[in-house]
């Protein structure tokens, strides 16, 4: 059977682009394969977070991985911290990728090309060394990510080529699966820039409440062409906003631009508050009744049992692999 894993990080506030290019698809696994989500919460120690923020945001993510639509009785939903294995693998794994490729990952780059040597923490370096443990450990066939993740996907596909080359066929080789619609939702304040969870301004986040998320998206920047259309390139606001209701609407952006042709933009952008509101309204409701609950308990404890079984065993087969002694057996 299929195997499929992805993962967030509990940092910030999860954003509609987390919302449209991760979260919305991981439900749509569970009926065709096996599927791992967990909360990332070992790679949001990457970046400084005061600690009750990185509780009560995995706490969050939890929550919201449930009310998506991810049912415990048919995946697995696990906190990374709670799986030592991770941190095992990683151990190894740190071995077989290399200062060079680390340093020229986007992520990195972007992230740390403001700081200097002496403030940038090893975690942030080495993070697609964990990631790639993670994927690993599962036997993950599938990753479902947003965009700017697939590079992370395909350091880990070196990896298994690098460790596969030298000890045979240990590891099993994943793939990034890409939304085709959504997978890269721009800022409403700034379209040139990704929505993401550290900008206030420009981003809806899935906390917000029903007049925000109007007022963001009535103030989303346009353009003064004055007619919708699909041009990503000479219309970013405008093509950004048609992505969003295409990707609610599973739908394309061409298919949407067709429909709103002959709107201004107050009424198209009217339309997109709905769309957003329509699916995010009931999420939260969903959401608010599980943090309440507090069900997320037993299903991340139910979680992290299950998912252990399964990265012991490839945990061991590694560890036998490259030659860590075995004293039991
Ligand atoms: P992160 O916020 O980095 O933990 O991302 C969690 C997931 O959301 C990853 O699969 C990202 O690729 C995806 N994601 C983050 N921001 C966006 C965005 N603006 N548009 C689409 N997908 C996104
Ligand atoms: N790096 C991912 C992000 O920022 C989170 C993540 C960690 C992940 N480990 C993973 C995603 C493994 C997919 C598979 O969104």
């Amino acid at each position: 059977m299929t195997r499929i894993l992805s993962g967030i990080k509990p940092t910030g506030k999860l954003t509609l682009g987390n919302y449209i290019g991760a979260l919305r698809h991981f439900k749509d696994f569970q009926e065709s394969g096996e599927v791992f989500i967990f909360i990332a919460d070992l790679h949001a120690l990457t970046m400084p977070i005061d600690p009750n923020e990185l509780r009560e945001n995995s706490r969050d993510l939890a929550a919201f991985y449930l009310a998506s639509g991810l049912d415990p009785k048919k995946c697995t939903i696990f906190l990374q911290s709670t799986v030592s294995a991770h941190a095992e693998l990683n151990a190894i794994l740190q071995n077989y990728l290399y200062m060079g490729e680390l340093r020229r990952m986007t992520q990195f780059k972007d992230k740390c090309s403001k700081m200097n040597d002496s403030e940038i923490g090893l975690g942030i370096f080495a993070y697609p060394v964990l990631m790639a443990a993670d994927i690993l450990l599962y036997d993950a066939n599938i990753v479902p990510v947003g965009e700017d993740q697939t590079q992370h996907v395909e350091i880990c596909r070196d990896l298994v080529k690098r460790f596969n080359h030298r000890y045979g066929d240990i590891l099993i080789m994943p793939r990034a699966q890409v939304t085709k619609v959504g997978a890269r939702i721009m800022s409403l304040s700034d379209p040139s820039k990704k929505m993401s969870k550290s900008d206030p301004k420009g981003d809806i986040f899935l906390k917000d409440d029903e007049k925000t998320i109007r007022k963001k998206i009535m103030s989303a920047v346009t353009d003064m062409v004055g007619k919708v259309n699909y041009d990503p390139e000479n219309q970013p606001g405008v093509s950004n906003l048609l992505t969003i209701y295409a990707a609610l609407s599973d739908i394309t952006p061409q298919e949407a631009a067709e429909k709103f042709k002959d709107s201004g933009y107050g009424d198209f952008k009217k339309a997109v508050a709905d769309k957003v509101l329509e699916e995010l309204l009931p999420f939260k409701a969903r959401y608010e009744e599980i943090i309440a609950s507090k069900t997320y308990v037993d299903i991340l404890n139910e979680g992290a049992k299950k998912a252990e079984a399964v990265a012991k065993k490839t945990l061991k087969r590694v560890q036998q692999a490259v030659g860590l002694l075995s004293l039991n057996d």
